[in-house]
């Protein structure tokens, strides 16, 4: 019997060694430990032993049985540290995806049109690439007017161009939709401007357009200060400058009181104390007239709002080329 035992030994230890697959060790253990494996049937024919053979011929037996079952579980951990499934650990953290942020121009415009939203705006959009009867014929800025300079540039074929501001968008709409129309148009402007930290060849607006029976310049200031103030918060003062555009008249400029200094005076209000945020006026009745509106039944007040300048001043941020030079260390400054 001992020289059976032994001869099972190392019978099960080279099968041991050989095998090549995890699922392959629970066959072996099967057939020398199992129910009817051979070590389990050596152990069973004990008790038919004489007396005294029993103790010594049992020990062996059992140390035979534990090296066996040492040898599998050394397999099997081996097998558990060369295969890669194995080695996931499902109880440690995730690797959190690289989840993207809106662009701080976005959640800008998002916020500036959510206020006209809630006042009871829609949202449009126009083309950037804009014919010069939309961009200034139409806006009451023929060929040879000088305020056409600022503007004039990028042109893509004869009588095309990237459009230089929002308004041509206003006559767009005028020209599909009948009064009352109220809407807010954000979108990006192309300008002839040297890039420095205040200026960029490519900026965005949210234009603004009302037009109804009765439209007064109260109606304008009483809409663009309650603007000013949801934006911006009720301590800021708001005043209007008298200005000229072609497409509005009058026309005015709409400042705040500077929120770094609070009107003290300080490097980036000039020492006025007053920051510029957008133009305004009431619409041209030459606009009109480009449109087919009866200048005589309607009126109406239009506004254009600079959204970098506007973002720049909300979250302190001195450089208008931060906004597009995509450097994550800016971006990641503010999360939504
Ligand atoms: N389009 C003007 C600009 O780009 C802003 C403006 C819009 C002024 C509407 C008055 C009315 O400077």
């Amino acid at each position: 019997m001992i020289k059976e035992l032994k001869r099972l030994q190392k019978e099960a230890l080279t099968k041991l060694e050989n095998l090549k697959s995890p699922s392959e060790i629970e066959k072996i253990r099967l057939e020398y430990l199992g129910r009817k494996g051979k070590l389990t049937n050596i152990l069973k024919r004990l008790s038919y032993l004489p007396q005294e053979e029993r103790p010594k011929i049992g020990r062996l037996a059992n140390a035979i049985k534990d090296k066996f079952i040492d040898e599998l579980d050394q397999r099997l951990k081996e097998f558990k540290d060369t295969s890669v499934e194995e080695k996931i650990d499902i109880t440690l953290p995730g690797i959190p995806p690289n989840v993207g942020t809106k662009h701080l121009i976005t959640k800008t415009i998002e916020e500036i049109c959510e206020i006209f939203i809630s006042l009871g705006f829609n949202v449009v959009e126009g083309p950037e690439i804009e014919t010069e009867f939309y961009n200034f014929e139409a806006l009451n800025i023929p060929l040879e007017h000088p305020s056409r300079d600022a503007f004039d540039t990028f042109y893509i074929s004869k009588g095309k161009l990237l459009r230089s501001h929002t308004s041509p968008v206003q006559i767009r709409v005028m020209e599909k939709e009948k009064p009352p129309i109220a809407v807010v148009v954000p979108g990006k402007v192309y300008r002839p401007d040297a890039v420095d930290a205040t200026h960029s060849f490519m900026f965005h607006q949210v234009e603004g357009l009302v037009i109804d029976k009765e439209v007064t310049f109260s109606d304008l200031k009483g809409t663009l200060s309650l603007f000013v103030e949801r934006l911006f918060g009720k301590d800021i003062k708001v005043r209007f400058r008298p200005h000229f555009f072609p497409f509005t008249e009058p026309s005015a400029d709409l400042d705040i009181s500077c929120i770094i200094c609070k009107g003290k005076g300080c490097r980036v209000c000039s020492n006025t104390g007053w920051l510029e945020v957008l133009g305004s006026g009431m619409v041209d009745p030459e606009v009109f007239k480009a449109v087919k509106y009866d200048y005589n039944k309607f009126s109406g007040f239009a506004f254009g709002v600079g959204v970098e300048r506007i973002a720049m001043l909300k979250y302190g941020i001195d450089d208008i080329r931060l906004f597009f030079e995509n450097d994550l260390r800016f971006l990641k400054q503010f999360p939504i």
